[in-house]
């Protein structure tokens, strides 16, 4: 495992991309992105103050390929996890791969893969305060705490605890990963709309499955989900 620091990059999750020769976990972490990017070809706003990090989980021989596809819900767990040693809040898991407190979001995660690996990038609100036109959506732990964290003691301990997290998954763990999810689960009971290409559907957030969808009330009839884009509508 080896430590890339930057005062500034484009972006965490394309400067392991671009990389060759990836070591599992190797890890990336940022003081500021110029091209911070989310989910759906999204921009991330990156911004000084907060944790801005990617690592590599290389493909385990040991693990069907379709079970990675509860890979962002492990991450979230060890993030969730990470965010609890270092402050308390109501933290709630949004499938598939954001974090939030008090409805604003903390935290967002990509999971892109390149070849064998799996480049795992985590944007965290910490110490930043500053959020323009998505102050209203968007918030950090400063702001929730009026406290101040040690930005890279933080990714140590997302990292580390992904670890703990991914050995549990290996060996059986899904059941209580899973548990944790749904304890946590932003989206249950709200109203939401899902956009899969251009067909949206709208119906009620229920809970996270065995298979890691996201079950919603259409009408009456308990669908499952597992991609597109999941909106709480108003
Ligand atoms: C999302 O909310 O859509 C995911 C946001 C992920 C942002 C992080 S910041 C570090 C890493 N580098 C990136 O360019 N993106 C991820």
């Amino acid at each position: 495992m080896r430590v890339f620091r930057f005062g500034e990059i484009d972006s965490t999750n394309s400067f392991l991309k671009r990389e060759n020769k990836l070591e599992n976990y190797d890890l990336a972490m940022a003081k500021n992105q110029t091209e911070g990017r989310g989910r759906r070809g999204n921009s991330w706003v990156s911004k000084e103050g907060a944790a801005l990090f990617s690592f590599v989980l290389k493909e385990n021989s040991k693990l069907p390929m379709e079970e990675y596809r509860k890979l962002p819900l492990v991450v979230g767990v060890a993030v969730l996890r990470a965010l609890k040693k270092f402050q308390s809040l109501d933290y709630k898991f949004k499938w598939t791969n954001d974090i939030y407190v008090n409805e604003k979001k903390i935290s967002g995660i990509l999971v892109e893969k390149i070849n064998e690996n799996f480049i795992i990038g985590i944007g965290i609100n910490v110490n930043n305060e500053d959020f323009g036109d998505l102050k209203n959506s968007a918030t950090s732990l400063k702001i929730e705490s009026n406290k101040e964290f040690n930005i890279e003691e933080l990714i140590l301990t997302v990292v580390e605890e992904f670890k703990n997290c991914f050995e549990e998954f290996l060996n059986g763990g899904w059941e209580l990963i899973l548990k944790e999810i749904n304890e946590k689960n932003y989206l249950l009971d709200k109203p939401v709309t899902i956009k899969i290409i251009d067909k949206i559907t709208r119906g009620i957030g229920g809970k996270v499955l065995d298979d890691g969808t996201l079950e919603v009330d259409v009408e009456g009839i308990k669908k499952s989900f597992d991609i597109g884009e999941v909106h709480i509508s108003f």
